[in-house]
């Protein structure tokens, strides 16, 4: 036994509908001694993403459904405090698919090195050289295909993915129309990162406003969300334009059946075409993106933002308030 306590986040109950702090709870345990080849890694900031919502509730998708009463995992950054691995030494970065801890006994397959670079933060390799950058690469450059001067209409526009997809989209010299949730929101994405208009769909001229700002038609749609704003967006697509299916996030917490996409009859006369994201389809492909990513920002022309909340405690309320939109860029929890 290693003389440390560890805090862990479990699963106590499956949400119903809206994510409760009631479906949470903090459990202490203690750290066991290493055996042969483990590794213990003490973490420093975790990764709140919304796909933990279909494992939490017991839906299948990419990964299993998490247990009842037994620790969630999600993408973390740490340290490594002890080893029992020769490839892997103590004070290395690590990041990995990990336990909602302080602190979780891991071996070599779980984890990869973070070579740290001076003027990359610790936060940016879970946010723009995470998942979600790879996620917005990707999306928009191999489903998209953008071309310069061509409308692209970004869902969660605000959020890890939606933020980084509008700068790629600009920087191949789209005119971008981001979809956010707030006039806190808007006014970031207009006068931090230079989307060319913004919209809060809470607004009840949402429909009129985006068919003012689309006059030109959409010719890339990234869906964030589905529902009633891809609905909408849907009456504004231009011929041959492309669909980007990255997320359904305003179904997630829903109870009843997905009543998914209802306008193939636009897409026929639309020639449009609609493709579905994992973006693990893409691991092999990841370095190129990482590359390409670490050069924008240094150039200037890719802004990452993380909305740090402190403490592993908060990490179930920082989960919910993803559903509550509260975050501006990649959600993450800093381990104090
Ligand atoms: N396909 C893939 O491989 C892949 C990989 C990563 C992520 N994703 C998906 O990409 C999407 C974005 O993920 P992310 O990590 O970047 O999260 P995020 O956008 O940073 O955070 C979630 C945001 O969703 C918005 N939202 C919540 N409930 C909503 C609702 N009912 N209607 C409309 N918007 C709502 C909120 O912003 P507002 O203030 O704008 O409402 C909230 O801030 C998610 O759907 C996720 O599942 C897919």
């Amino acid at each position: 036994m290693l003389d440390k306590i560890n805090r862990q986040v479990h699963l106590l109950s499956r949400p119903q509908a809206m994510p409760a702090l009631s479906n949470f709870e903090i459990r202490t345990t203690s750290v066991p001694s290493l055996k042969e080849n483990e590794i213990l890694v003490h973490s420093l900031y975790l990764s709140i993403d919304p796909y933990m919502r279909g494992r939490m509730a017991g839906r299948p998708f990419s990964h299993p459904p998490f247990e009842l009463n037994a620790c969630l995992i999600g993408k973390v950054i740490g340290t490594i405090v002890a080893s029992n691995n020769i490839r892997f030494k103590k004070g290395e970065l690590v990041r990995g698919r990990l336990d909602w801890a302080d602190y979780s006994i891991v071996t070599d397959d779980q984890i990869e090195k973070i070579t740290p670079y001076e003027d990359i933060t610790l936060p940016t390799w879970l946010g723009v050289l995470g998942s979600p950058g790879m996620t917005a690469y990707f999306g928009i450059l191999e489903l998209g295909q953008p071309k310069a001067g061509e409308t692209v209409v970004v869902t969660s526009a605000a959020g890890a993915v939606g933020s980084i997809v509008g700068q790629i989209a600009k920087i191949k010299g789209c005119k971008v129309i981001g979809i956010t949730g707030s006039d806190t929101k808007v006014e970031y994405l207009t006068q931090q990162l230079h989307f060319d208009m913004a919209l809060n769909y809470k607004k009840p001229n949402f429909a009129e406003d985006l068919k003012h700002c689309c006059d030109k038609g959409i010719d890339i749609y990234f869906d964030n969300v589905g529902g009633t704003i891809t609905d909408l967006a849907m009456l504004h697509l231009n011929k041959f334009s492309r669909i980007v299916l990255c997320g359904q996030i305003s179904t997630y917490n829903s109870e009843g059946p997905d009543v998914g996409l209802r306008h193939f009859r636009t897409l026929i006369l639309k020639s449009a075409t609609v493709k579905g994201l994992v973006v693990w389809d893409f691991k092999d492909r990841f370095e190129e993106a990482k590359i390409q990513l670490i050069q924008w920002m240094r150039e200037g022309r890719l802004q990452s933002r993380e909305n740090i909340i402190e403490g592993l405690d908060n990490a179930p309320k920082a989960f919910i308030d993803l559903f509550n939109g509260e975050n501006i860029g990649k959600q993450l929890v800093k381990i104090s």
